[in-house]
């Protein structure tokens, strides 16, 4: 489980660093009224293709996880609050959110359409993921030692 454990803390960077690029070139490409290249397809892909793995990898690591709980004490226990209900329940939307990001940008019939459906739709999903990762300065995440990385 600790490999798994490690894929997905490590995976988080990967997405982080691709949301972040997707919504800067979107939001570049909107105020600038810039063609939809093919890069920014390629960006919006890749993140999409990180985001499912990392629900694919979240999801195995919830029926595994010794913090994923389901007694009457689940709510009571901050850890097992967190990551049975919390984390998992944040992460599928903001997953489910670049994931329609990508699908309505595709569909959107000008490139400044393009641009500002991926910007919102994911810059939503990152502040979504930024709330829900257990960074080591947050209680949960001193609670059950987590770092960095
Ligand atoms: C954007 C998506 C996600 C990110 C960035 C993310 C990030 C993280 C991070 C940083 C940790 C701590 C890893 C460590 O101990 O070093 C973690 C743990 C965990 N995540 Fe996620 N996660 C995501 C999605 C999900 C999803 C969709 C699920 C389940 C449906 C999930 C289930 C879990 C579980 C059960 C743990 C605790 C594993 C353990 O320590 O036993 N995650 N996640």
């Amino acid at each position: 489980m600790g490999i798994l454990i490690q894929l997905h803390s490590f995976i988080r960077w990967i997405l982080l660093v691709l949301l972040l690029t997707a919504i800067i070139k979107s939001l570049s490409g909107m105020m600038s009224k810039k063609a939809y290249a093919p890069s920014d397809n390629k960006i919006s892909l890749f993140l999409m293709i990180s985001a499912h793995t990392q629900l694919l990898v979240g999801l195995v690591l919830y029926f595994i996880s010794p913090k994923v709980m389901f007694t009457a004490d689940t709510m009571k226990n901050n850890v097992s609050r967190f990551f049975t209900m919390e984390h998992s329940v944040m992460m599928i939307i903001a997953i489910a959110l670049i994931t329609i990001g990508r699908i309505s940008s595709k569909k959107a019939a000008t490139d400044e359409a393009k641009f500002k459906k991926s910007f919102w739709f994911f810059f939503i999903a990152l502040l979504v993921i930024f709330a829900a990762i257990p960074w080591p300065f947050m209680q949960v995440a001193k609670d059950a030692a987590i770092g960095w990385f």
